[in-house]
C-alpha cells in the first residue's frame, strides 16, 4: 500500500493485520504529514515500511512486482495547504497515482484507489440531495481537483488498458492517528493547550463525518468483493456543521459551549458534503459500526489525551502557520 505512515493509512495498516492474515508493505515518502510512531507495534514478520516516493517509477515498479494487491492512500490532502503551495498536490496526486497506475498495467495487479467525495464539488445547505456515482465531478479546490484528476486516470486506465481497479470516495474521517492541522484534531489539542477552538468563517459548513475504521473496513470489502472498473462511495451518514462539532467537543471536555474563536474563512470554503453510501451496502453488505458520533468523538478526545507524545511535536509549527493567515 502506499501513505501507510499517514493517518487512514497507518489505521488500514493496523486494521488488516488485525482482522486478516495479509502481510503489508508501505510505502510512504515519510513527508510532514506522515507518523512512524503510528506503526509501532506492528509484527516485523508481516509487516514493512519502505521510504519512498509513489513518483518514484523504479522503485514503484518493484514493490508493485511483488505485491498480490496495491491499495492508493498516498497523497497530499490538506486543503489549506493545497491554497498555499498547490505544487506538490499536482506531483504526488496526479504524477503519483499515473506512476502507479504504469506498473499496475505492467505487472497485472489489482489496484484500489483511495479517493474523496470533495470530487464532487458542494452542496447547498438546503438541498436535500446527497452524492452518488453518478454525480458529476465539479471540485472546488487544487487538493480536490487532484484528487479528481487521479480518479479520471484510474478510470482511463481500466477503460484504455483493462487494468483490474476500483475507486471510493470517501466523505470526512475523525479518529485515531490524524495530523493536528485538521478540524477535529486541531481542535482537541487547542483545548488540551488552553487555546480556544477556531471556527472558520460562521461555522455552517456541513461535514458528513465516519469513522476511520469504518472506512478503512470497507475498503477491504471493496478490494476482497468489489467489481473491477467500479466506483463506491463510502459514508456512514454523519453531517453536521462545523460549529455543532466545536460544541462538542468543548461539551466533552468541560468547557463553556462558546468558548471558540470566529477567525477568517477559507477561500471557496466548500458549503456541504453528504454521501450516499446505498450501493456499497447493497451490493456488498458493508454497514458502519460506529454509528454515534458523539461516542466516537469522546474516544478521540481520549486518544489524543493519552498520546500526547504522537502530536506534540507537530502543533506549535501547524498554529504558527495559521497564525500568519489569521486563522
Ligand atoms: P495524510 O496526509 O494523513 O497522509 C498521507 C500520507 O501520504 C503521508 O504518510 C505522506 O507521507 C504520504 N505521502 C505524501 N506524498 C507521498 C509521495 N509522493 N509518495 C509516497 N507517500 C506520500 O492523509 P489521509 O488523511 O490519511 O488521507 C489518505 C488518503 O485518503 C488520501 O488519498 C486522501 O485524499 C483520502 N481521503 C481522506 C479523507 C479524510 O477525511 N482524511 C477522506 C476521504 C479520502
Ligand atoms: O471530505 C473528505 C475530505 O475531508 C478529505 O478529502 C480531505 O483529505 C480531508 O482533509 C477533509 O477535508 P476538509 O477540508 O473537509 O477537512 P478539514 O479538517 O481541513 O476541515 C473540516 C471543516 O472544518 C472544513 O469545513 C473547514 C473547517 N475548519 C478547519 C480547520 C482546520 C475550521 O472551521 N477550523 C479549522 O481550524
Amino acid at each position: 500500500m502506499t501513505g501507510g505512515a499517514g493517518f487512514i493509512g497507518s489505521n488500514f495498516t493496523h486494521w488488516v493485520i488485525d482482522h486478516t492474515d495479509a502481510s503489508v508493505t508501505v510505502l510512504d515518502a515519510m513527508t510532514y504529514a506522515a507518523n512512524e510512531s503510528s506503526l509501532t507495534g506492528l509484527p516485523a514478520d508481516r509487516f514493512q515500511l519502505v521510504r519512498g516516493s509513489v513518483c518514484d517509477a523504479d522503485l514503484v515498479d518493484e514493490l508493485v512486482a511483488r505485491a498480490d494487491a496495491v491499495v492508493h492512500f498516498a497523497a497530499e490532502s490538506h486543503n489549506d495547504n493545497s491554497l498555499e503551495n498547490p505544487k506538490p498536490f499536482i506531483d504526488t496526486n496526479i504524477v503519483g497515482t499515473f506512476t502507479l497506475l504504469q506498473a499496475v498495467r505492467r505487472h497485472h495487479t489489482r489496484l484500489h484507489h483511495i479517493s474523496t467525495d470533495e470530487v464532487y464539488g458542494d452542496l447547498a445547505l438546503d438541498d436535500p440531495a446527497k452524492f452518488t456515482p453518478t454525480t458529476r465531478y465539479n471540485p472546488s479546490s487544487p487538493y480536490s481537483s487532484s484528487k479528481a484528476a487521479s480518479d479520471m486516470l484510474v478510470r482511463a486506465w481500466v477503460r484504455s488498458f483493462g487494468i483490474e481497479a476500483t475507486i471510493s470516495n470517501c466523505s470526512n474521517n475523525y479518529g485515531p492517528r490524524q495530523h493536528v492541522e485538521k478540524f477535529i484534531p486541531r481542535q482537541i489539542t487547542n483545548v488540551i493547550d488552553g487555546i480556544r477552538p477556531k471556527l472558520y468563517g460562521a461555522g455552517l459548513n456541513v461535514r458528513d463525518w465516519i469513522h476511520v475504521d469504518d472506512h478503512n473496513a470497507a475498503v477491504w470489502t471493496i478490494l476482497e468483493s468489489g467489481r473491477p472498473g467500479e466506483t463506491y462511495l463510502i459514508g456512514a451518514d454523519g453531517e453536521m456543521n462545523n460549529k455543532d462539532v466545536i460544541e462538542m467537543i468543548l461539551e466533552l471536555m468541560g468547557q463553556p459551549a462558546d468558548a471558540y474563536d470566529h477567525v477568517n474563512d477559507r477561500p471557496g470554503h466548500d458549503m456541504r458534503y453528504a454521501i450516499d453510501s446505498t450501493k456499497l451496502r447493497t451490493e456488498l453488505g458493508w454497514e458502519p459500526r460506529f454509528t454515534n458520533f458523539h461516542d466516537g468523538l469522546a474516544h478521540t478526545i481520549d486518544w489524543y489525551r493519552n498520546h500526547e507524545s504522537w502530536w506534540r511535536p507537530m502543533k506549535q509549527a501547524t498554529e504558527a502557520k495559521y497564525a500568519t493567515k489569521g486563522q
